[in-house]
């Protein structure tokens, strides 16, 4: 089948972003001028450079309290920084518990139990028993087509990766299994990693 946007899929659901699938989730930590803390999962995330390492999220959609986007961009507005947690297996219901529309005031971390641990370049939480965590100040805030959709770009300042993850000299995955976001309420997990050197010119 083939569609275009503005006039409709006729599918029970919007099929978009289970063609852009499996994406990270950035589980987002921040706070508030007055230092209340926040904690949502953003699929629409990804590291975009390497040199100085730079991230992106989008913020789609508003809730009651905000009219232009959600708790985690309006933070970002005013304090500037903020911290993308990995979520692994063991973490998704945690994840999932702070993804509700909850009012502003509501602090995730407490709602879903989860301990927090000081980042070391910003003045933020990170959820302590993630399997790594990217400390970010903020870069830019671009507004998107449409109405409260807005990309948000942050350079990374720290890096906290588990002792425990590390094998050999390098960050690996199946020691803690990270989660991915598919389409309509489907996940996944990796589990078959393999190497494929690129062609040398
Ligand atoms: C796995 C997952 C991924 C999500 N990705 C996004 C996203 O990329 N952008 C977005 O605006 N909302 C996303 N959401 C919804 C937000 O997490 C949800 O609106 C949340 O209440 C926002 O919290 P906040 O207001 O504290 O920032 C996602 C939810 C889940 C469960």
């Amino acid at each position: 089948m083939f569609y275009r946007p503005e006039t409709g899929h006729g599918l029970p659901h919007n099929p978009f972003n289970a063609i852009v699938s499996p994406r990270p989730i950035g589980w987002i930590s921040t706070r508030d001028a007055a230092g209340a803390e926040n904690l949502a999962p953003y699929s629409f995330f990804n590291a975009i450079a390497y040199e100085p390492p730079q991230v992106m999220f989008a913020s789609t959609d508003s809730k009651p309290d905000r009219p232009r986007g959600k708790d985690t961009l309006a933070n970002i507005e005013e304090t500037g920084v903020f911290c993308i947690n990995i979520v692994s297996y063991a973490l998704r219901d945690a994840m999932n518990t702070s993804s509700g529309r909850y009012g502003r005031e509501v602090d995730e971390f407490a709602l879903a139990g989860l301990e927090r641990a000081p980042c070391q370049t910003i003045a933020c939480s990170r959820v302590a028993t993630a399997p790594a965590a990217l400390e970010c100040r903020l870069v830019k805030i671009v507004d998107l087509l449409g109405v409260a959709n807005a990309m948000v770009i942050g350079e990374v300042t720290g890096i906290y990766m588990d002792d425990a993850c590390l094998n050999e000299g390098r960050f690996d995955i199946t020691r803690f299994t990270p989660l991915a976001r598919m389409g309509y309420q489907d996940y996944a997990t990796i589990d078959t990693v393999f190497a494929m050197p690129r062609p040398t010119s």
